[in-house]
């Protein structure tokens, strides 16, 4: 069963509270990001190299970033920043084990951006990371009536381009030279999907 809560939200996207997400979906559930979490979601940023391409800045994230990005989240009505937990058998909550992050377009409602996700490697690679964006696009569509979302992802994150490609998104355009990361400069790739109506 599905259950979404939408607190503080206002239709036109004027409020001053993030776009709030808290989902049911299977064995997932999605709740906003608030500061107790603030030290877990650290902890997934910086678990490993690789997941640098979820944070968009070329080191590991200190508290002051991670603190960062949620006050801006937090005051702004078109953005979200949820926690993807596991539940247990009996569907309580258990664990965060990623983190999704985006917004919706400021000078196009009809269009949003995903612009990071992060699953914990021990969870990786079990279609989570998938089910998770599944469940962020269908509440977009049917909640906010989004018509396409776009991802951006580093050309050196193969597995983030092989992960966009296989949930549909299709490649958009290349921004050369965005981004340097340990040496090395990075263009930034933009993907998008069509929501289907
Ligand atoms: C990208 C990420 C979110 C994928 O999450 P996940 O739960 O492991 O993904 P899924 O299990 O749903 O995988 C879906 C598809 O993605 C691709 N994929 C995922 N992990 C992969 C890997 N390690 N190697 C190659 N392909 C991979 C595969 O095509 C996979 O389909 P398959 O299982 O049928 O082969 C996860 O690897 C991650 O958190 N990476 C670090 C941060 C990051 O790069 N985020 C994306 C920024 S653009």
């Amino acid at each position: 069963m599905s259950i979404l809560t939408l607190k503080h939200f206002n239709s036109s996207f004027e409020g001053d509270n993030m776009l709030t997400i808290n989902l049911n979906n299977e064995n997932l559930f999605f709740k906003d990001v608030n500061k107790d979490d603030l030290q877990e979601v650290l902890k997934l940023y910086n678990q490993n190299e690789t997941n640098i391409y979820a944070t968009g800045i070329g080191r590991p994230m200190s508290y002051e970033d991670i603190n960062q990005k949620y006050l801006e989240v937090l005051v702004n009505s078109h953005e979200f920043f949820a926690g993807i937990f596991i539940c247990n058998s009996d569907g309580v909550e258990s664990k965060m084990i990623g983190v999704i992050k985006g917004r919706i377009d400021y000078d196009n409602n009809e269009e949003a951006w995903i612009s990071s996700i992060l699953i914990d490697s021990s969870y990786q690679k079990n279609g989570i990371g998938t089910k998770a964006v599944s469940a962020i696009l269908k509440m977009l569509k049917n909640t906010y009536d989004i018509k396409a979302v776009m991802i951006g992802t580093l050309s050196g994150n193969s597995i983030g381009r092989e992960f966009w490609n296989k949930i549909g998104f299709s490649y958009i355009r290349t921004i050369e030279q965005y981004f340097k990361l340990n040496n090395k400069t990075e263009d930034f790739i933009i993907m998008k999907k069509d929501l289907k109506k």
